[in-house]
């Protein structure tokens, strides 16, 4: 019964674990950053409506290669779409592609029947494959869903992808992510650098196969239904290849002058320790200016910044610190070999600028733990033969493993044995101590996710305002969470 089995595994890869291209790579740095377009909606007095199809395409990732890609609109990443804060956005979702498919708006405070839940799909036409025996709030669709998103939220970098229950990985490694960029009249009063010069960056990280065509561990869809026959990656499955919005190791021109730059990692597992290099004279070159949930109250200047799967950073970099001609790499401390090196900028030209990072940017209302009226604690472990497991549980669509109340402030504790990116859906939250000090350099603003280190104890805290119903939290190393490693939290 897909729906409920965990998916078991059969040989244990243990760490470190690369998945290589099985053909020779591009030299880096010759393809230009291709940047998502806009999709244009139609509307009316208080609402935006898209239609979106997913389906199969091919498209040049590898110069001189086809790439099949499931992809929204057929491309990969999909389209961005631009929404106004507390102004609606309604999504059909067209699904033609040979498997079922659920979108999640990541980051976004959405209502259970439109949140993407898990088991929610959207069955192809003429699908026969098995399908889950119970379905959530929303249930089965059959063709296309209808999303509808309020977006009571402020302006932030939100992203959408496949949720699917038990194949979230390897349908988002297929291409299944696009941006979703919410903006508000807060931010756009500010200074901040805008236009050509406000550029989304998705990261991920790929292999190919000799034909060209992605490379991932058991793609056969009737072997993906067969317990015992998945190959387990520990780590979760990490390719050679690093993408920028869906080219490999691209180059931008740019102009000497501060650009914003919205970064995600959408990787399925790869965490990435990003530098300028080289450095400028006097290094903080990434200047944070906003996390997951948008600005943070103050900008940090950073020489490098931690991601983990599903993290937002924007950050500004003045260019102008640089030399016309110069070429800056990208680079990711945390790679080797092929993975070092994420894009590069070229310094094309001097010009004008007069754009400014304030030195505040937006009020951040302090939650406080002294108020809290629930704590709950969690613990992220590799359970073997089980999977990996919250609080020794594989998760389960039936069950509630946590009932906040409506407004409830509380206060969450995470621990882990591993490194796990850990996700909320609907809220965004605070975080408070990371094993009983104070927060990381990467932990600042409104966050969704958060990058757990192995043996660590973090705690955070979070109102569940918003929606009742059923939301997911889990691990966002995809693997971890096809594995099992997510839970249900019921707002009541
Ligand atoms: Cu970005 Cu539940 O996911
Ligand atoms: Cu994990």
């Amino acid at each position: 019964a897909v729906g409920t089995q965990i998916p078991r595994l059969a040989a244990r890869v243990q760490t470190g674990e690369l998945l290589r291209s099985l053909l020779p790579l591009p030299a880096p740095y010759r393809v230009p950053l291709p940047v998502p377009p806009v999709l244009t909606p139609r509307q009316d007095a208080t609402t935006d409506y898209y239609e979106v199809t997913q389906k199969v395409a091919t498209q040049e990732i590898l110069p001189g290669h086809t790439t099949a890609i499931w992809g929204y609109e057929g491309t990969f990443p999909g389209p961005t779409l631009v929404s106004r804060s507390g102004r609606r956005t309604v999504v059909r979702h067209r699904n033609a592609l040979p498997v079922p498919a659920v979108v999640h708006l990541h980051g976004g405070r959405t209502p259970s029947a439109s949140d993407g839940y898990p088991t929610d799909l959207i069955v192809p036409d003429g699908f026969t494959g098995p399908l889950p025996h119970h379905d959530h709030q929303a249930g089965l669709a059959h063709g296309s869903r209808i999303y509808e998103y309020p977006l009571q939220q402020r302006a932030a970098t939100l992203w959408y992808h496949d949720h699917r229950m038990d194949f979230t990985g390897a349908s988002v490694w297929r291409g299944l992510a696009g941006f979703h960029l919410v903006h508000d009249d807060e931010e756009e009063a500010l200074p901040l650098p805008r236009g050509d010069r406000d550029i989304p960056l998705m990261i991920t990280d790929r292999a190919f196969d000799a034909d060209g065509s992605f490379r991932y561990p058991a793609t056969d869809p009737t072997l993906l239904h067969t317990p015992g026959v998945r190959p387990d990656y520990v780590e979760g499955v990490l390719g050679d290849v690093i993408l920028v919005n869906g080219a490999p190791w691209p180059v931008l021109e740019v102009d000497a002058a501060r650009y914003r730059l919205r970064i995600v990692n959408a990787s399925n597992a790869r965490r990435y320790r990003l530098e300028l290099a080289p450095q400028p004279a006097g290094g903080g070159a990434l200047v944070q200016i906003g996390s997951d949930g948008g600005l943070l109250a103050t900008p940090r200047a950073h020489d490098a910044i931690v991601l983990a799967p599903a993290e937002r950073f924007d950050v500004v970099v003045d260019f102008s610190r640089y030399r016309v001609g110069e070429e800056i790499t990208l680079a990711n401390r945390l790679g080797s070999g092929t993975t070092a090196a994420v894009m590069r900028f070229r310094i094309a030209r001097r010009a004008t600028d007069d754009s400014v990072v304030p030195a505040r940017l937006s009020p951040i209302e302090r939650l406080d733990p002294a108020r809290a009226t629930a704590t709950r604690t969690f613990a992220f472990r590799d359970q073997g033969d089980e999977g990996w497991t919250i609080n020794g549980r594989p998760f389960d669509p039936m069950r509630a493993d946590a009932t906040p109340r409506l407004g409830a402030l509380e206060v969450w504790r995470f621990t882990s044995d591993f490194h796990h990116p850990v996700h909320l859906h609907l809220v965004h939250f605070q975080v408070l101590s990371r094993n009983g000090e104070a927060p990381g350099p990467y932990d600042a603003g409104w966050k969704d996710t958060i990058d757990l280190s192995p043996g660590e104890e973090v705690a955070i805290i979070t109102r569940f305002t918003g929606y009742r119903g059923r939301f997911v939290f889990h691990c966002h190393n995809l693997e971890h969470e096809d594995m099992a490693m997510m839970a249900n939290f019921e707002v009541v």
